[in-house]
């Protein structure tokens, strides 16, 4: 694989390298300072690229600290609609088709969906989707979905519940088609106010690359239909992507999942955020049991330097 632009090109065997090198990185962190330090000089003399046109927390710093902890280097910039020459004009075929010179391999970050794809058409070394508008967020499912193992090792029949911002959020557009490629994905929730969630005429099995074959139950509900959070494994929250809302007035019904909401769900749920958090999760949850959102983010340092290690080597 070259470029990691949409989980439609994630193949199977990119997965399990991947998987398999952060499960390995992720214990070195935690059980041995000197078998983590062994892993600096894996991407000796390798230049990381971060070329970000929207805010980041996690994904510009767990890539930059993924880099630097395999021994690369890493330049960039933070808001390259400021202070790259995409301000005097310049197009963004035109920006990787430059920057790509000059490193190894590029993340970015994009204002619209579709320029993920633009820029690696136009770039000489691989790019990776850092989040591209409403569109994908490749990295971030991976991380979802490696978190989603770490809990349910040897998933069977799982429901998730997919709730808030549907419609606008890219980790939820990314996890959903991956997750749905997985016989062991038996039912997925996708609960938003109608302003912001899936409708009949947005879903559909295609867009989702949901296979005939598979007995997958998809559920579109505009309420915090608490007799699905009865079930659910996996609860997966959104913040309301508001700088994406493009219709009129104020977002009716904020779904705010709530510690006594959370309680609802079976004692061995899992609650996942791609963070950051507004309203809609209260900080109350995060003393639940259920509530896994902190080591999500940080299993993203962990699976991002496997991605950047399997890219650059160009292993699968
Ligand atoms: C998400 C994003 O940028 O899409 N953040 C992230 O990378 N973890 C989620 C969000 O902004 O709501």
């Amino acid at each position: 694989m070259h470029n990691l632009v949409t989980v439609n090109n994630v193949s199977d065997e990119f997965l399990s390298n991947v998987f398999s090198r952060a499960k390995e990185y992720k214990y070195r962190r935690q059980h041995s300072r000197p078998l983590w330090d062994e892993l600096h000089g894996r991407l000796h003399n390798h230049l990381l690229l971060t070329d970000f046109f929207e805010p980041s927390t996690r994904t510009r710093f767990s890539f930059e600290a993924a880099m630097s902890y395999l021994g690369g280097m890493v330049i960039g910039t933070e808001n390259a609609a400021e202070f790259s020459s995409f301000k005097k004009g310049e197009s963004l075929a035109d920006n990787f088709k430059v920057i790509s010179a000059y490193c190894d391999i590029i993340v970015g970050r994009f204002l619209n969906e579709g320029e993920a794809q633009t820029a690696a058409d136009s770039s000489m070394v691989p790019v990776i989707n850092g989040g591209d508008g409403k569109g994908e967020h490749p990295t971030q499912a991976l991380i979802d979905l490696f978190s989603i193992i770490e809990k349910f090792p040897n998933p069977e029949k799982l429901r998730i519940s997919f709730i808030g911002d549907n419609k606008h959020s890219r980790t939820v557009q990314s996890l959903a088609r991956l997750l749905a490629r997985y016989t062991c994905i038996k039912e997925m929730v996708f609960m938003g106010a109608e302003e912001v969630n899936f409708s009949d005429e947005v879903f559909s099995d295609e867009l989702f690359g949901i296979a005939k074959d598979h007995e997958l139950d998809v559920v579109l509900v505009n309420t915090l239909d608490q007799s699905f959070i009865k079930k659910t494994d996996i609860v997966y929250i959104t913040r309301s992507q508001i700088e994406r809302h493009y219709f009129k007035g104020t977002l009716q019904g904020n779904f705010i999942f709530t510690n006594e909401i959370a309680d609802m769900m079976p004692a061995h749920g899992l609650i996942l955020h791609p963070l950051p958090r507004n309203s809609e999760l209260p900080v109350e949850v995060d003393n639940n049991p259920r509530a896994y959102y902190f080591q999500q983010a940080h299993n993203g340092l962990f699976v991002r330097m496997a991605i950047l290690e399997e890219l650059c080597l160009n292993r699968t």
